[in-house]
């Protein structure tokens, strides 16, 4: 075996046929240190029945055929009758506990026990041993209910833990319980039932494991949550993407942050554009706290006070923009949010925050306005009007305006043209596209005007024909993301879309974290952005590289907190490449380095099934300021080195 000048061995007959070199001088440029961020959006069944832990569906009896068709406020529930059981379950808005989520269930007891199984989403998962908390409000309309007893089964019908609650009173009253479950069970179900001759209201019947992610009441699950954490995303972007202007639902579908906020029972559920519902269980609060459990700056976008284009399936020509009567209030609604996430717990909506249990402010530093809007002059308008108030009130915050949905085009042109003219910081641009346009543009940004706004690379995956998650394609945005940091002083935040999908309820691909109720499946994709968000730096060095006839793209940064020193090498090539990293301008480098490998079939998938196909592999090797080393074909290569 020979030795390479770093020390590497070489084997000794195998024909290299591809060079590449990276050579490093020149004057370290300082890139943003948010570069790399995640983007949380509900569809796929992201939030409730996926990060949020919640394991009753339909627990405040909202469903409706405006979320799906075929379903109503009693969908997931069936009715039981136990004990020579007489009576009904209908549904009542009268005197609701919440007048923005007005339906509940009454059950009506003639003998017997009367009562509701919910089968969560997709069954509910019990472990043996563990704890759950069991909520709900009940208030006795007619009769004389006796107690209501809440029980969990697994999917035969045994017991695995049960509890008597006391009898409804007159007015709706929480109640709760803790239930320690006896078995496992994947197709769990929770049963309410009724007792005593009467008329009995039942709202928000909710069931959370006690373990949630870092024991947050109203939590998030916590495999979930920490495969998310894993990635150290500098930034969170939520709740959307199409959510936020309520996609084809029209301005009745436009997220407002303010029913998010407060006790959950006091909130607003919605349906969701993807087709479903949403709670808001998952809401501002639990956003926010949520940023501040991983350490990542939360990213909130709101509307700009336009629906989206496709609105009624109307597509590219259902704008509408709200009246020019409700903008004053719309706009107070905005600085409210400012004023939730950063003012003092003595504020109007500081106190909010407090109440919810976070005096101290989150520390919001960026706000997005809109999302993929059409650039319209009704649009121009509102924004305008938004992101002035907000700009006026809050110069130090970092807004942030949007140029359409698609990486060129005329929305594109508008937008920037729009940007330009109203001096905006930053704008967000999306690009869905094909892996060969990643490897096509990792230049894109070289010739930005550096004096325009910066960019937010806000919503981008690289889309197969038949939108697999291969490792191609996860190379072709990791050949991309160096692009990104080599031009990090124009692009300043840069996020995967989307994140999560749930089995059996994808509508989107490809997506960055799979999972269902049980198991959490993270893509090829998910692998290369924990090795950037992981190795990122907020120095870039440049470097004269050669890219064995573009198949090679590279970038070295450095990361101040640590001294160390960042290379990143992406190949497309079909055979290994010899490349000499020449680091010999950097002083006090150590002589060894951690080097991390993505490499494998190109075509290859981390699937259910088979969910390490693709996985980061590990070693050191000593490492001269000048080394040749042999790169994978299909891979990413990260060296790391320390500095003294
Ligand atoms: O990421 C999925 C969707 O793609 C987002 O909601 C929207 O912004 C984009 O069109």
């Amino acid at each position: 075996m020979g030795q390479t000048p770093g020390g590497e061995a070489a084997p000794k007959a195998m024909i290299l046929p591809l060079l590449a070199s990276i050579v490093v001088a020149g004057a370290p440029k300082p890139i943003s240190p948010d570069l790399f961020g995640i983007f949380f959006e509900d569809l796929n069944a992201a939030a409730d029945g996926g990060l949020y832990a919640e394991l009753v569906q339909n627990r405040s009896f909202e469903y409706s055929p405006l979320d799906r068709k075929e379903w109503n406020g009693l969908t997931a529930w069936t009715l039981v009758k136990e004990r020579g059981g007489e009576g009904r379950a209908s549904l009542r808005t009268g005197a609701p506990l919440n007048p923005d989520n007005p339906h509940y269930v009454s059950l009506v007891v003639e003998k017997g026990a009367v009562g509701l199984r919910n089968e969560g989403f997709d069954g509910i998962v019990l472990r043996k041993g563990e704890t759950y908390d069991l909520a709900l409000f009940a208030c006795a309309f007619a009769g004389q209910p006796g107690t209501i007893t809440v029980r969990l089964e697994n999917e035969a019908g045994a017991v695995l833990a049960s509890a008597v609650l006391g009898a409804p009173s007159d007015d709706w009253r929480k109640q709760t319980a803790t239930l320690v479950s006896s078995g496992d069970t994947e197709g769990g179900r929770l049963v309410v039932l009724a007792s005593g001759k009467g008329a009995t209201g039942l709202d928000m019947v909710s069931l959370f494991p006690r373990k949630t992610f870092r024991g947050r009441a109203n939590g998030l699950r916590p495999d979930l949550a920490q495969a998310i954490a894993d990635l150290q995303p500098k930034f969170v972007r939520f709740p959307g993407g199409c959510v936020v202007h309520g996609g084809w639902l029209g301005l009745s579908g436009m997220y407002d942050w303010k029913k998010t906020v407060g006790p959950v029972e006091g909130r607003r559920a919605q349906p969701n554009q993807w087709g479903y519902h949403q709670t808001t269980g998952l809401g501002y609060f639990e956003y926010f706290q949520f940023c501040e459990d991983i350490g990542a700056k939360p990213l909130p976008v709101v509307p700009a006070a336009v629906s989206c284009q496709n609105t009624d399936s109307n597509w590219g020509k259902g704008q509408e923009a709200l009246p020019l009567a409700a903008m004053k209030g719309y706009i107070q609604d905005v600085l409210d949010l400012v004023e939730y996430a950063n003012g003092p717990a003595t504020s109007k909506w500081g106190r909010v925050r407090a109440a919810a249990g976070h005096p101290k402010p989150f520390g919001l530093e960026y706000l997005a306005i809109g999302n993929e809007e059409a650039i319209t002059p009704v649009f121009e308008s509102r924004f305008k009007m938004v992101h002035d108030a907000v700009r006026a009130r809050y110069p130090k915050l970092k807004l942030i305006g949007t140029v359409g949905p698609f990486p060129s085009g005329e929305d594109f042109d508008a937008g920037w043209r729009f940007a330009r003219q109203e001096r905006l910081g930053l704008v967000d641009e999306h690009y869905y596209m094909p892996p060969d346009w990643f490897w096509d543009n990792l230049a894109r940004y070289d010739g930005y005007d550096r004096g325009a706004a910066k960019v937010y690379a806000g919503e981008y995956a690289a889309h197969e024909k038949g939108r697999e998650n291969t490792l191609r394609a996860a190379l072709a945005e990791a050949a991309y993301l160096t692009g990104l940091e080599r031009d990090g002083d124009v692009v300043r935040l840069a996020s995967y879309a989307p994140l999560l999908a749930k089995q059996g309820h994808t509508q989107w691909r490809p997506d960055l974290i799979y999972f269902d109720n049980r198991t959490v499946c993270p893509s090829v994709n998910y692998e290369v952005q924990r090795l950037f968000m992981r190795n990122a730096g907020d120095f870039h060095l440049p470097a004269a590289v050669e890219t064995a006839g573009g198949t090679l793209a590279s970038s070295v940064v450095r990361e101040s907190k640590s001294g160390d020193v960042i290379v990143k090498i992406v190949s497309r090539a079909e055979t290994p490449i010899r490349a000499t990293v020449d680091l010999s301008s950097i002083k006090g480098l150590a002589p060894r380095a951690a080097r991390t490998v993505l490499t494998g079939d190109p075509l290859a998938e981390n699937r259910f099934g088979e969910p390490a196909r693709v996985l980061p592999k590990l070693d050191t090797l000593p490492f001269a300021p000048k080394t040749t080393l042999e790169i994978p074909p299909s891979s990413l290569t990260v060296l790391r080195l320390k500095t003294r």
